[in-house]
């Protein structure tokens, strides 16, 4: 890999880094940046067979790891609460998990759909409670009644995994546990549809100690009692996602048009380029690797540590040019991190061969990915936006 093919990519990495300082924004009061709409009939991606790319997911907390029954969302120690969400939104739409929760008193495993300004549609397990989930909705952050949350049986969701599925409209919302459908909520009936959730969403998954010892009351008795830290790790599992948007095809962002939070001011945008999926619609990092020649992998193994070595410069460079004081070490740690790595992971150099892969791996693309010998990698979440 040449500098000259990258040093084009810094000006646009910093410009990023600075911009994601505003990217968190309520529409409802606010002005804010337009969301990135999935766009897509269908996004799938199955964890025995893919990771989460970074272009696609972002990791508030922590990362995920492999193995043979998927995503692996872990607490080993206290503070651990591995968090992710999707970087695209739907406008109504479904969200199909195929879903183990995590076994353990106080843990709490959670599916949850969220826009900007605070609708939401939950669904959380509590780590005691072998027979039922919590579903649970919210419009525009109103928080002031509790009575929304509604319990529904489910035969061992911390021993089997279930399909929980999410479909939801303008008129209603379903919840289905395999296939029947355990919950509806119809518009009408969320406090005439101003509770109702109705603005574009994200994705997310997670994982919480409810019941650590910091917790109000409330929230601990609520989690079902006390995490005790030494009988981890507990662990959700999630073995495959598939995603739709019921405003498919109109376009590749959604922009609120006023501060009400109605369905009816959302406008759709297509001015931006889609976005571009991993998983099961999108290229496969696994198969690509296993695609390549043997000469192919000693070469871009080969090439890595010089790639390392580059991006430790840049990270410098940006670090200076946002001049903000304390991030300089970290940064550097981070490019320390990395470049002790690099051998294990070279599969990032195959990545690298397209620019705008490579602007994306300086940002911290490399997670999610598989590293050369097969084995899932550790997966550091250490992206380096993430400061
Ligand atoms: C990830 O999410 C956090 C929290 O909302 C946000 O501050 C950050 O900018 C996001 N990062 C990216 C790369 O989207
Ligand atoms: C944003 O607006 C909502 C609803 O109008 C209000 O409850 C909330 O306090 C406001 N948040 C901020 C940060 O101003
Ligand atoms: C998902 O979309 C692809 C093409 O975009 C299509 O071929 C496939 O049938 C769709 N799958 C489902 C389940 O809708
Ligand atoms: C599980 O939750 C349901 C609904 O709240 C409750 O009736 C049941 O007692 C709980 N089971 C345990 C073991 O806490
Ligand atoms: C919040 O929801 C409650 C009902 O759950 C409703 O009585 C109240 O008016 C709502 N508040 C706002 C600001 O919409
Ligand atoms: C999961 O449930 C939904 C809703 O019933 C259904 O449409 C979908 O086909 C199911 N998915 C799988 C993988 O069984
Ligand atoms: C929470 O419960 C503990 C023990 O039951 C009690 O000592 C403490 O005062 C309670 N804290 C609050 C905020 O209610
Ligand atoms: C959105 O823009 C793309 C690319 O310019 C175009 O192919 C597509 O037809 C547009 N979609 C709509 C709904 O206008």
């Amino acid at each position: 890999m040449k500098l000259t093919t990258i040093l084009p990519g810094l000006a646009a990495l910093c410009a990023t880094t600075l911009a994601q300082t505003f990217t968190d924004c309520n529409p409802l009061n606010a002005t804010c940046p337009p969301n990135t709409a999935l766009g897509r009939s269908n996004y799938t991606i199955d964890f025995l067979q893919n990771e989460m790319n970074s272009k696609v997911w972002n990791w508030t907390a922590g990362s995920a790891q492999y193995g043979s029954d998927g995503a692996e969302f872990i607490i080993s120690t206290r503070g651990d609460a591995p968090t992710v969400k999707s970087k695209f939104y739907i406008f109504f739409g479904t969200v199909e998990v195929i879903f183990r929760a995590a076994k353990g008193q106080g843990i709490v495993s959670s599916i949850v759909i969220q826009s900007d300004d605070l609708d939401e549609i939950d669904w959380e397990w509590i780590g005691g409670n072998d027979t039922h989930v919590q579903t649970n909705y919210f419009g525009k952050g109103n928080t002031t009644s509790y009575d929304r949350a509604e319990w529904v049986a489910v035969d061992s969701p911390l021993d089997e995994f279930h399909n929980y599925t999410t479909d939801w409209s303008k008129e209603k919302i379903d919840f289905y546990i395999d296939g029947n459908i355990v919950r509806t909520i119809k518009y009408e009936d969320a406090n005439g549809g101003n509770n109702f959730p109705q603005t574009p969403s994200d994705v997310r998954l997670g994982i919480w100690a409810g019941g650590d010892k910091n917790n109000n009351n409330y929230t601990i008795e609520w989690a079902g009692g006390e995490v005790n830290y030494k009988d981890a790790p507990y662990t959700m599992y999630v073995k495959s996602l598939r995603i739709t948007d019921a405003a498919a095809g109109q376009g590749t962002q959604y922009e609120y048009g006023d501060n009400s939070g109605s369905f009816d001011s959302i406008k759709i945008l297509n001015n931006t380029a889609a976005i571009k999926l991993d998983g099961n619609d999108g290229e496969s990092m696994v198969k690509r690797w296993q695609g390549l020649s043997e000469t192919a992998k000693i070469a871009i193994g080969a090439s890595v540590c010089g790639v390392a070595l580059i991006a430790a410069i840049i990270f410098v460079f940006c670090c200076i040019k946002q001049r903000r004081a304390g991030k300089h070490e970290r940064l550097l740690e981070d490019a320390k991190f990395e470049k002790d790595r690099a051998e294990l992971l070279a599969f990032r150099a195959e990545m690298g061969r397209q620019r705008s892969e490579k602007l994306a791996m300086m940002q911290g693309a490399p997670t999610g990915q598989v590293h050369p010998s097969g084995i899932h990698s550790m997966n550091s979440g250490r992206g380096y936006q993430r400061y």
